[in-house]
């Protein structure tokens, strides 16, 4: 049994007071106090607000957990001060593989540097495909989903490109999922015919277009979600932290 907490979208803020990093506290304190610590952390990215290397210093509290914690870069995120943050070698995308029990997790950069929407470089998918052939069970993560979830301004700076990805994920019936952030919001959807989940957002929450003008709440409080793997299957629990 593997137990991760996928955590998305702190937005660490040097010029926010505080506020960023108290709400990173309320997950990372709840996360603390459970009765069985989780396996690993997840974060699909926006992990810095402004991409600011005192950003990523302050992120570091993630740390603390004492688990594996498997990053991807989000828009808001600086490549080159995301990499420094993970110590990943190389240049161009920050892929990165991570195995936790018997799981891999294709950890995929959908970022694109200077925008806000997302892209899988070619060599990232390659590299994908690399990874899957594997054939362990496997979570592919990323920051913007591939699909769209029914909301304007979110859906207008989702992943594009995505029959890309299609072809790769259809290659391969060992992935159990994709995992994503992005949306501030948990949702749950289909693509290539495998779940596509997007955990909630720490730093605010999404405005449904049907609850009101589909921007951000920054009262709402900060939420996460679990995904158990369990003899083959995986379950996911979205918590608001009491
Ligand atoms: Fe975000
Ligand atoms: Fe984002």
């Amino acid at each position: 049994m593997t137990l991760i907490a996928h955590v998305s979208d702190t937005h660490f803020d040097d010029g926010d007071g505080g506020r960023s990093a108290e709400r990173a506290e309320r997950v990372l304190s709840y996360l603390e106090r459970l009765r069985r610590p989780v396996d690993a952390v997840l974060v699909t990215g926006d992990v810095a607000d402004h991409g600011r290397a005192s950003e990523y210093s302050a992120a570091t509290v993630l740390r603390r957990l004492g688990v594996p914690l498997l990053q991807t870069p989000g828009n808001h995120d600086s490549r080159p001060e995301f990499r420094r943050y993970v110590a990943a070698a190389g240049a161009g995308p920050v892929d990165q593989i991570a195995r936790v029990g018997d799981l891999v997790f294709a950890l995929c950069d959908s970022s694109i540097p200077g925008r806000d929407d997302g892209w899988l470089a070619d060599e990232t998918l390659a590299w994908l495909d690399d990874v899957l052939a594997e054939g362990a069970p496997s979570l592919v993560c990323f920051h913007h989903p591939p699909v769209k979830i029914g909301h304007p301004a979110a859906d207008r700076v989702r992943q594009f490109g995505a029959a890309r990805l299609a072809e790769v994920i259809a290659r391969h019936p060992n992935v159990l999922a994709l995992l994503c952030g992005h949306v501030h919001s948990a949702t749950a959807s289909v693509f290539a015919g495998v779940p596509v989940l997007s955990a909630p957002g720490v730093a605010s929450t999404l405005v449904l277009p049907w609850e009101g003008d589909g921007g951000l709440d920054r009262s709402a409080p900060p939420a996460l979600a679990f995904h158990l793997y369990d003899a083959g299957r995986l379950t996911t629990f979205f918590v608001v932290p009491g």
